[in-house]
This record gives structure tokens, sequence and C-alpha cells, in this order.
């Protein structure tokens, strides 16, 4: 009787403390959903209790939040997130990452500020609007309401400001970019192409173009002075780029094109420079869309120095050098120099056959007879890093301004690459001794 009475009791306690942990977790869901509208007044802080993620404004269906994100311990984005995958589908674009703590403080005055008061302003919208909305396509937007006006104006939305994702049905235009969570890489509306290049790149005002797609033009052409292209991911399942009427000039199919899906999709600027696309599944991000099919097609997929050989995976141009996940060069280059023309710097030379430049056919060349006189031609320019001939066409491809990256390994050996690598600046005598070496080098 005792025993039984005690276990009634323990699972009445058990009951008790369930209970108990559930309508609290329910009260600051219903807290958190409840948050449909910010109003002037409205202010947040960053709970230091929250280890992740703190939600500040929901969109009507909930599967999207404004958010506090944390990064790397003690700082502070914000973020719309995708709330079941916590996926971040827009980030603000800030000064500098904010402090997790006070005074950090986001606050809608008009303006939707994150600031404090120390730093100053991290981001505003630099907008007198009236409310702040998320839509249930995750677009952030600051309004104005007229008097019992039911179509409020848009002052600001973050569809205007696209970090490394495009949602459905949102525009992407010529005056945008889609920029990598790595800064890296970026995606660009051309005239009649979109391009994905690599970011600061001197010498190269708007970065190196690594890829290139050029409309179609099956169901209608771009025509001169009818203004620029925009593209948008519509919901049957393809990126489509239009001019300005809705009919396309180009269709890129995702694998599930013209079938429902459950959920919503996305298409996003990868670290390693891919363009992807994604379908929500309820519980995954499915795979659905690549843009680059052959890894070793992407930018640099075996880092600087390295050598990619499709299905083989990586390996470094230098045959000396085991590949390693930091990659070919050790010590890493070192040096914020974008060239070798400065006094002191100085470069080992590697030659290397049967190495070829994944999308070359973006690089500039010159014709030269043989492969020394290209070989030469980089010699006697401090702004070049390497070459690439190809003996069959005499095509000398110089690169200049940035350290090799990662070559295609192909079996032709009259394809035939020369590259400079940096040495590293050691103690001062050695120093003197190694310039003067370079200077003989070069002369
Ligand atoms: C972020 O802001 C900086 C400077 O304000 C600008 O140069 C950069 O292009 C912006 N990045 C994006 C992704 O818009
Ligand atoms: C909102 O606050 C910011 C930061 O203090 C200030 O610069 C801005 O003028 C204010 N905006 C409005 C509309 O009051
Ligand atoms: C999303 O909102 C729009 C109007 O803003 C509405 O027409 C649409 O039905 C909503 N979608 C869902 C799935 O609730
Ligand atoms: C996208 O652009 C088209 C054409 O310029 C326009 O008709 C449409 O309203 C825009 N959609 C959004 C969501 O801004
Ligand atoms: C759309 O194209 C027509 C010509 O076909 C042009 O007259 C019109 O100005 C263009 N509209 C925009 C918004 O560029
Ligand atoms: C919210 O997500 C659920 C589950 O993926 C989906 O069924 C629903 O359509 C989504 N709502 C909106 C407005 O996208
Ligand atoms: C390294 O490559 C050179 C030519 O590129 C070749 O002659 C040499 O045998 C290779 N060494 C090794 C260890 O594979
Ligand atoms: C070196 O190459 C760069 C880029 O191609 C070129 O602009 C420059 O004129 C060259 N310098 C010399 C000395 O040839
Ligand atoms: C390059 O081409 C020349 C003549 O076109 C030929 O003599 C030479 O053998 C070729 N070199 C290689 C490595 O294929």
């Amino acid at each position: 009787m005792e025993l039984v009475n005690s276990i009634t009791h323990l699972k009445l306690t058990h009951f008790f403390i369930i209970f108990i942990f559930l309508s609290l977790n329910l009260s600051s869901e219903v807290e958190a959903e409840a948050t449909e509208v910010l109003y002037k007044g409205f202010k947040a802080t960053p709970n230091p209790q929250i280890s992740n993620i703190q939600r500040i404004l929901s969109d009507p269906s909930g599967n999207y939040s404004l958010c506090f994100v944390r990064v790397e311990n003690d700082q502070l984005s914000l973020a719309i997130v995708h709330v079941q995958s916590f996926e971040s589908i827009w980030v603000a674009n800030l000064t500098r990452l904010a402090k997790w703590a006070d005074p950090t403080e986001l606050f809608f005055n008009g303006s939707l500020v994150l600031m404090d008061s120390k730093s100053g302003v991290f981001w505003s919208t630099y907008t007198n609007g009236d409310r702040v909305w998320l839509s249930n396509n995750s677009n952030l937007q600051v309004q104005k309401v007229e008097n019992g006006d039911t179509s409020p104006f848009v002052l600001w939305q973050s569809f205007n400001f696209p970090s490394n994702t495009l949602v459905e049905n949102q525009n992407f235009t010529s005056a945008m970019s889609l920029v990598s969570s790595n800064g890296l890489y970026s995606m660009r509306l051309g005239l009649d192409f979109f391009g994905l290049y690599v970011n600061d790149e001197p010498g190269q005002n708007r970065g190196r173009m690594y890829w290139r797609h050029k409309a179609l033009e099956a169901k209608a052409d771009v025509i001169e002075g009818k203004g620029p292209i925009y593209a948008v991911l519509r919901s049957n399942g393809y990126f489509g780029m239009y001019q300005n009427e809705s009919v396309p000039v180009d269709v890129e199919s995702f694998n599930s094109f013209q079938q429902p899906v459950s959920g919503v999709r996305r298409i996003r600027v990868e670290p390693d420079g891919n363009l992807k696309g994604y379908f929500w599944d309820g519980i995954n991000w499915i795979l659905d869309y690549q843009l680059i099919k052959e890894t070793c097609e992407l930018p640099s997929p075996c880092g600087a120095y390295g050598l990619c050989r499709p299905g083989k995976g990586c390996s470094c141009l230098d045959n000396n050098t085991e590949y390693s996940s930091d990659g070919c060069i050790h010590p890493p280059e070192n040096q914020n120099s974008r060239d070798f023309c400065g006094a002191h710097d100085m470069y080992k030379r590697l030659s290397r056959n049967g190495v070829e430049l994944p999308n070359k056919e973006l690089m500039d060349y010159k014709k030269m007879n043989t492969f020394q006189e290209c070989q030469s031609a980089c010699e006697a320019n401090c702004t070049c890093w390497g070459v690439v001939y190809t003996n069959t066409s005499g095509f000398c491809y110089l690169l200049n301004y940035y350290p090799m990256q990662s070559l295609v390994g192909v079996s032709d050996e009259s394809k035939m690459g020369f590259f400079k690598i940096r040495e590293a600046i050691g103690e001062d005598k050695m120093e003197v001794r190694r310039s003067n070496q370079a200077r003989e080098i070069r002369h």
C-alpha cells in the first residue's frame, strides 16, 4: 500500500512537473508568435540566457522569424531565419557585428535600428515608417499606414537587399547581388546573362567572372534598350530571367520542375561558389538544382595551388606537397601584396604538365609560339602569378593579381603551366640574401 501510494505520488509529481514545463514552454511560444507587428516605441535587447537564436518578430504562418543570431559566442547578427531548419534566409548587412550584451539594442522609431550607445549605429533602415512587418514569404517590410488604408505603402523591404539567398517570387534585379556567406563569391546580372564572380580582385573592377550563364532566349529575345533583365525563382520550379514582361528570356529548370513540392523553394550562392536550389519537404531542405555540376569547375575546389582531377579529388600542383585539408601552400599566403612588384618580393618557380584552367573560355589569353615564350612573359611581369599554355592552339593564359587557384588535371601532357609561389619573408638577414637572389632571378 505504502509502495503503491508513493509510486502514484511520484507519477503525479512527474505529471505536474511535465505540465508546468509544457505550459511554460507554451506561454513563451505564444509570446514569440504573438509579435507579428512592431510599432514605434518597440525595443528588444539580447537575452544573455539564450545560446543561439532569439526570435523578435514572426510572420503570420510562423515559418519565418526576424532573430538575433549568436555568432562566435558573444557576438550578434540580425537575420531572418526559417524557424524549422534554423537556416538564415537573409542577414542584415551590419557595419560590424554587435555584442550579445548590454548596451546592444534593436528598436523601431520609424527606422528599424540596431545600435549600442557606445559604438553607435550598426544598421538602420533609415525610414520614417509606422510599423514593421514580416510577410509569410520572409520579406521584412517597414510600412507607412495611411488612415484606414488596407494596402500600406512599403518604405523599405529586405527583398531589395538580398544576402546569399533568393526565395520564391523575390525579384532579383541588375542593381542587386547575392554574396556567399563567406564573402568570397557573388552573383550578378549582366545584359543578357547571370554571372558568378570572385569578389575583391583588384584590376577587375567587378571581380573576376568564373561562370556565365547566358540567356537561351528560346521564348523571348533580350532586346537592347528595353531595360535591364531581372530574375525570379518561380513556385513551379524554375529560375527565370525576364526583360520587362512575363515571358522569360531564359528558364533554368530544377529537378522538380512542374512537380508540386510540399514546401517553399530557395536558391543560394554557396560558400564554395556554386549556385544551388532547394525545396523544403517539412523536415529537410532537398537539393533540387546545382548550376556547376562538376566539382573541378568550381572556382577553387582544392584551394590555392591545388589540382582537381575529375572523379579523383584533390592533390597539389607541386607533386612534392601532400594535399591536406588546409590546402597546398604551407605556410599559407601570409602577405597582403597582390603581386611581386615590391623590392622584397620573391618567389619560387613551379612547372607542371597536364593542367588546364577551369572555365578558360572566360579568361583572357595571348597567342604565343612556345611555352617558353608564354612563361617568359609571366617572368617579365611582376603582376603575373602564373601562366597556362595550350600547345595545340598556342593560347597563353596569363593570371594576374591573384595567386593560383585550383587547376584541373587533364591527361593531355601538352597543356602546361608555370607558377610563381611566394616565399615567406624570414629573418632580416635571410631577407636580404633572398631578395638579392630574387633580383638575380628577375634580371
Ligand atoms: C554591405 O555594405 C557594404 C558597405 O556598406 C557594401 O560595400 C557591401 O556591398 C554590402 N554587402 C552586401 C551583400 O550588400
Ligand atoms: C531613430 O533613432 C536613430 C538613432 O538614434 C536616429 O538617428 C534617427 O533620427 C531616429 N529616427 C526617427 C525617425 O526618429
Ligand atoms: C501568404 O500571404 C498572402 C498574402 O499576403 C496570401 O495571399 C497567401 O495565401 C499566404 N500564403 C499562405 C500559404 O498562407
Ligand atoms: C517584380 O518585378 C515585376 C516587374 O518589374 C513587378 O511587376 C513585380 O511587382 C515585382 N514583384 C515584387 C514582389 O516586387
Ligand atoms: C518595356 O518595354 C517597352 C518596349 O517594348 C518599353 O517601351 C517600356 O518602356 C519598357 N518598360 C520598362 C519598365 O522598362
Ligand atoms: C509554412 O510551412 C509549412 C510546412 O512546411 C507549409 O506547409 C506552409 O505552406 C508554410 N506556409 C507558408 C505561408 O509558406
Ligand atoms: C612530379 O612531376 C614531374 C613532372 O611534372 C615528374 O617528372 C615527376 O616524376 C613527378 N614526381 C613524382 C614523385 O610524382
Ligand atoms: C603586366 O600585366 C598587366 C595585366 O595584363 C598589364 O596591365 C601590364 O601592362 C603588364 N606590365 C608589363 C610591364 O608588361
Ligand atoms: C608542341 O607543338 C610543337 C609544334 O606545334 C611540337 O613540335 C611539340 O612537340 C609540341 N610539344 C608538346 C609537349 O606536345
